[in-house]
């Protein structure tokens, strides 16, 4: 591949996806797209960018979702799952208990793991949640990871990885060498392919949002960007959750971190409260919210 071609798909990745290449990631490229070159009939990296160039979107979506690292496994780094039903819900029980209503956000759910997590926490808080309305919302860039999150099947591997054995036991159902999830757990969480970069105000405002292992990839002025339209959709009282290598400090204004709570981030109430507006006609657009 030669440096121009490097350039075309670095400046692609970053306006399709955020994702920000340093000069120096060709063996990533290659290996991730020469199989996608091969499968589409191409001999090569070259032939692959001279074919986008002559406006082949549907390589371009392809191209994108190849390059985009959907890792993800139940309860990752559990941290975050224990302050969600530590400290997170215990408040929205509380700050929530006229209204009886919960909106969830998980921004980069990949395959399901993350948003599937947490539904089975809130399966676990019981009698607890009896008449309230819980919403997951789990969005990502790639149709492809949203398709095998929607099925909610996993193999040996991945329901080995993070999963208390008594929660696959639970909530899991056996065929042959797969694992799916019951129905009652995938009915609680809704699918929408949403690009990061892209406005989602539309979506209402949300009373937790987890967006882990996402913003890694992108530059600075990607980050502060989506931290801004973040604030703007997390209720004033709401929580932001990150992964374990992303951070607001340094960064924004917007958020605040909790202290003693690794991951954990508050409004700070720089930015007006979003409008409650949004999130009544929000909750009626996503009707299949599952009542507890
Ligand atoms: C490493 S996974 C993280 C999954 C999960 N949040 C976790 O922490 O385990 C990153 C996910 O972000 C998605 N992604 C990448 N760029 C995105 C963008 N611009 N908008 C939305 N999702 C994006 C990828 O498709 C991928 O599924």
């Amino acid at each position: 591949m030669s440096p121009v071609e490097y350039e075309y798909l670095r400046k692609l990745l970053k306006d399709h996806s955020g994702l920000d290449l340093s000069a120096d990631k060709h063996y990533l490229i290659e290996s991730r797209l020469l199989p996608l070159a091969r499968k589409a009939g191409l001999p090569g990296i070259p032939e692959l960018v001279q074919k986008m160039k002559g406006g082949s979107t549907a390589l371009v979506t392809q191209v994108v979702e190849a390059m985009t690292t959907n890792e993800t496994f139940f309860f990752r780094d559990k941290v975050p799952f224990d302050h969600f039903r530590d400290s997170i819900m215990p408040e929205i029980l509380q700050a929530r208990a006229g209204r009886k209503s919960v909106r969830i956000w998980c921004a980069a759910g990949s395959t399901g793991q993350e948003p599937y997590s947490l539904a089975m926490c809130l399966k676990e808080m019981g009698a607890a949640l009896t008449g309230w309305r819980v919403e997951i919302l789990a969005t990502d860039l790639s149709q492809e990871v949203l398709e095998k999150s929607k099925a909610g099947i996993y193999s040996q591997f991945e329901v080995q990885r993070g999963l208390p054995i008594q929660m696959l036991v639970k909530y899991f159902k056996q065929n042959g060498e797969l694992w799916q999830l019951n129905a009652d757990i995938r009915a609680m969480v809704q699918h929408r392919q949403l690009n990061l970069l892209h406005d989602f105000s539309q979506l209402g405002t949300f009373d937790v949002i987890f967006c882990r292992n996402v913003l890694i990839y992108f530059d600075q002025e990607t980050k502060i960007n989506i931290f801004g339209r973040l604030a703007r959709v997390l209720e004033p009282d709401g929580f932001l959750v990150l992964g374990a290598a992303e951070t607001v400090v340094g960064l924004t204004e917007d958020f605040k971190p909790f202290p003693d709570r690794r991951g954990l981030y508050r409004p700070s109430g720089v930015r007006a409260a979003p409008a409650k507006m949004a999130a009544a006609t929000a909750t009626s657009r996503f009707s299949a919210a599952a009542s507890m």
